[in-house]
């Protein structure tokens, strides 16, 4: 068998919150690193949630890397000082956010035209920390894969610890599919370690990913970990768990997910059931139509429990 890769968690803003990485690391695991969403400047500000999401408390046996997103070196810095406060000592910044909002404001992905700015913001960030290891999660370009490679020769003179990329173009957003020949002309011209990352959903792709791609030095999965939780154990181990132990492991997972978040949602039923519901927006997309229909038409937690029971009963 050829050697495994690591397996990252992708960041998914408003998923992969600290609750969830914790429940996913204890239940499930098979992850060797978890990304936070990303932290951002909003009106001067770093939002308090933001802050409470990276004290060590709220991410015990979780490794995790914080993620920021920044325009320009006031920002970065106003970020960098929370992780290092918070005793990170890893960050990875984010060049691939596609969203219009943040983009048209050189964020993410919106920034990957003005390599100046690109040079700016990572040259600053690694000689004014030289003892954080950066790396960074990006897509192809904006508007075309040429901004990527326009950027490699810097990239590849910066001391980072890797590169995450997702091949698909900020103005693609998540449509379209992946463009592998465009990854593989980012992946020969490379020297830092370098991660795939995008629509892998099975054991299967992920093998096929790593054997088109030999170099790799890991993959990192979002959408797909959303699905089947257990994805990334299920590549270590060789082969899936047994429908016993997924069922109990979802059964685990689900209570442990409604409980804490219980506690920390202080706007009653509704919002809770609210949080739940965008759990199943990714999660078993395959399982039974009816039962995940009667969860997403749930009003009250008692028919809500009724339907995940249905659901995952096995
Ligand atoms: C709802 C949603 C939220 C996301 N939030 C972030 C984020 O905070 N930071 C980031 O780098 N990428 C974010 N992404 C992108 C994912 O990390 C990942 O790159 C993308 O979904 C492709 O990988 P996948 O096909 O394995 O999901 C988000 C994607 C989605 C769908």
């Amino acid at each position: 068998m050829p050697d495994l890769l690591p397996i990252h968690f992708a960041p998914l803003q408003g998923y992969t919150d600290a609750v969830y990485r914790q429940a996913h690391a204890r239940i499930f695991g098979g992850i060797d690193t978890y990304y936070t969403p990303f932290v951002r400047v909003e009106h001067g500000e770093i939002r308090r949630k933001d802050i409470r999401e990276l004290e060590p408390e709220n991410n015990r046996n979780v490794p995790l890397v914080p993620q920021l997103i920044a325009p320009d070196t006031e920002k970065l810095e106003q970020i960098m000082s929370l992780f290092i406060a918070k005793g990170f000592t890893c960050a990875d910044i984010n060049l691939g956010c596609p969203f219009p909002l943040l983009a048209k404001r050189h964020n993410g992905s919106g920034m990957l035209p003005y390599p100046d700015e690109v040079r700016q913001l990572l040259e600053f960030a690694v000689s004014r920390y030289p003892q954080i290891r950066f790396s960074v999660k990006m897509r192809l370009g904006w508007e075309n894969p040429e901004e990527s490679l326009a950027l490699l020769p810097l990239l590849n003179e910066l001391p980072l610890s890797h590169i995450i990329l997702h091949p698909r173009l900020g103005k693609q957003q998540y449509k379209g599919s992946v463009d592998l020949a465009a990854f593989e002309a980012f992946y020969d011209g490379c020297r830092h370690p370098l991660f795939y990352n995008g629509d892998l959903l099975t054991v299967a792709d992920i093998r096929s990913v790593a054997l088109r791609f030999p170099r790799l030095a890991g993959i990192v999965i979002g959408r797909g970990l959303l699905a089947n939780p257990a994805l990334a154990a299920e590549y270590r181990q060789g082969e899936p768990l047994s429908a016993d132990e997924k069922g109990e492991k979802l059964r685990r997972f689900h209570a442990e997910l409604f409980s804490q978040y219980g506690n920390l949602l202080q706007g009653g039923d509704l919002q809770l059931l609210n949080k739940m519901k965008t759990v199943w927006e990714y999660l078993l997309p395959n399982a039974d139509r009816k039962a995940r229909k009667a969860i997403h038409k749930a009003t009250r937690l008692d028919t809500y429990q009724t339907a995940v029971n249905q659901l995952l009963r096995g």
